[in-house]
């Protein structure tokens, strides 16, 4: 079967040649058992590939299993995939076969692979190294033979750096990768796929198709598609059911779509993941400088306020009064008081004990206290995000490997 067939067959709508290196690959490692990574954001159209590698090999007539990893509780993957014994766990009131038992000769397809547990990781790797596996609860090895092909929207580099997903597994999924392009890389598509949806859903909701008019066009080209083909999809939808016109005009359509900077956190922080050390190196940076600058002011202030014991000439008093006196209207930020500094006459040298002013402000150790900062940040973050440290990094805009390490030096592990 040639790439076209295969379109045709599965509904698969689009020219692009990225589209087309993917398909390409799928219908050549379909008669193996090769383990298949797809890769591509959230709403690429990944979850066609694992089927059409299914119907195009010698499997196609045994079990084709899909499952979410992302949406299966940690306590229950195990059993669901594996099986488990009666009595293995509060609520095991029978024995179970796992989908890699009830797949056995078939395909399974593991959707959001990175989500997986550890302890999920490992049994997994197991099995697809030696053909076995043993239910929860059990001690006996059953063998199966499973064709597996898994999923993800996920950056697999960084959930293995920071310890989320093996390495080994990974390589052993990973063994052919088929990455799918965003929608916004295979631009020719966009209206293709427009088009396609519009005749969907007219058939759906019998009514006229919507259409667009040439300006319109070219907006839709040019918008980013964070949410790719299902964003799409849902757009025309919507344009579909709630427009009365049948012509959709480029206000019409800039009313449907969100503004780019609207993306979800997801995606930015994806983007911005190799800025995050430069960043925070350039933040610390800052902040040492800024330190220093308010120690050297402190020490000037000493100075001035407990006397060098040399009488100044007239031009010394006239730039420490320049000096005093912008301290007075902007501020010095370890000193930042409400108290009027005490003013310099000519040729005053001394005031001469120490000013009150400046013996204990409170403001002192928290305006240089980052790490206080730091932490207070964290926690709003967490709290705000009840704890999912992923949404909580994105927020913070450093990485999810940074705030493990954060929470850790600072003690939060209990939010
Ligand atoms: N090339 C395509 N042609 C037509 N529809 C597509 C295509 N790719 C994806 N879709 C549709 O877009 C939606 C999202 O695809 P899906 O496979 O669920 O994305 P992912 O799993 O990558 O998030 C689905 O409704 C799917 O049918
Ligand atoms: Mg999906």
């Amino acid at each position: 079967m040639n790439v076209l067939q295969v379109k045709q067959r599965f509904g698969i709508i689009g020219n692009s040649p990225l589209l087309n290196r993917g398909l390409e690959v799928a219908i050549q490692v379909a008669p193996t058992d090769i383990s298949v990574l797809v890769t591509g954001e959230s709403g690429t159209g990944k979850e066609i590939i694992p089927q059409v590698i299914h119907q195009l090999s010698a499997r196609k007539h045994k079990e084709y299993i899909a499952v979410n990893c992302g949406a299966i509780p940690e306590g229950t993957i195990d059993s669901e995939l594996f099986g488990h014994e009666k009595g293995s766990f509060t609520g095991a009131s029978g024995s179970r076969q796992g989908y890699f038992e009830v797949a056995n000769g078939g395909t399974i397809f593991l959707d959001e692979v990175a989500e997986l547990p550890m302890q999920t990781q490992v049994r997994l790797l197991r099995v697809l190294e030696t053909g076995e596996f043993i239910r929860v609860g059990s001690s006996k090895v059953i063998k199966t033979n499973v064709r597996v092909v898994a999923a993800t929207n996920e950056n697999m580099h960084q959930a293995i750096a920071s310890g989320k997903f093996r390495e080994d597994l990974y390589y052993r999924l990973n063994t052919v990768p088929i990455q799918l392009p965003a929608l916004r890389n295979r631009q020719e598509d966009i209206h293709l796929l427009f088009r396609k949806f519009a005749h969907d859903f007219a058939d759906k909701y019998r009514m006229p198709a919507v259409k667009l008019t040439d300006e319109a066009v070219i907006l839709l080209s040019q918008y980013s598609w964070p949410g790719n083909i299902r964003q799409l999809k849902n757009l025309v939808e919507q344009l579909s059911v709630i427009e009365t016109s049948r012509e959709i005009d480029e206000y019409m359509l800039a009313s449907y779509l969100p503004k780019p900077t609207e993306k979800v956190p997801i995606l930015q922080s994806q983007a911005n993941a190799e800025n995050f050390s430069e960043r925070e190196l350039m933040y610390k940076f800052l902040f040492d400088m800024k330190k220093d600058l308010t120690d050297l002011k402190k020490l000037v202030l000493e100075v001035l306020t407990q006397g060098i014991g040399v009488p100044l000439n007239a031009d010394q008093t006239e730039v420490l009064n320049r000096f005093y006196s912008e301290v007075q209207t902007n501020g010095l930020s370890s000193y930042e008081t409400s108290r009027a500094l005490p003013t310099l006459s000519d040729h005053q040298i001394s005031i001469t004990k120490p000013v009150d002013n400046f013996e204990h402000h409170e403001e002192f150790e928290e305006s240089l206290s980052l790490e206080d900062r730091e932490k207070e940040l964290i926690k709003k973050a967490l709290e705000k995000h009840r704890g999912k440290r992923k949404y909580a990094a994105a927020e913070l805009g450093i990485s999810e490997r940074t705030l493990y390490r954060k929470i850790k030096e600072f003690n939060l592990g209990f939010l």
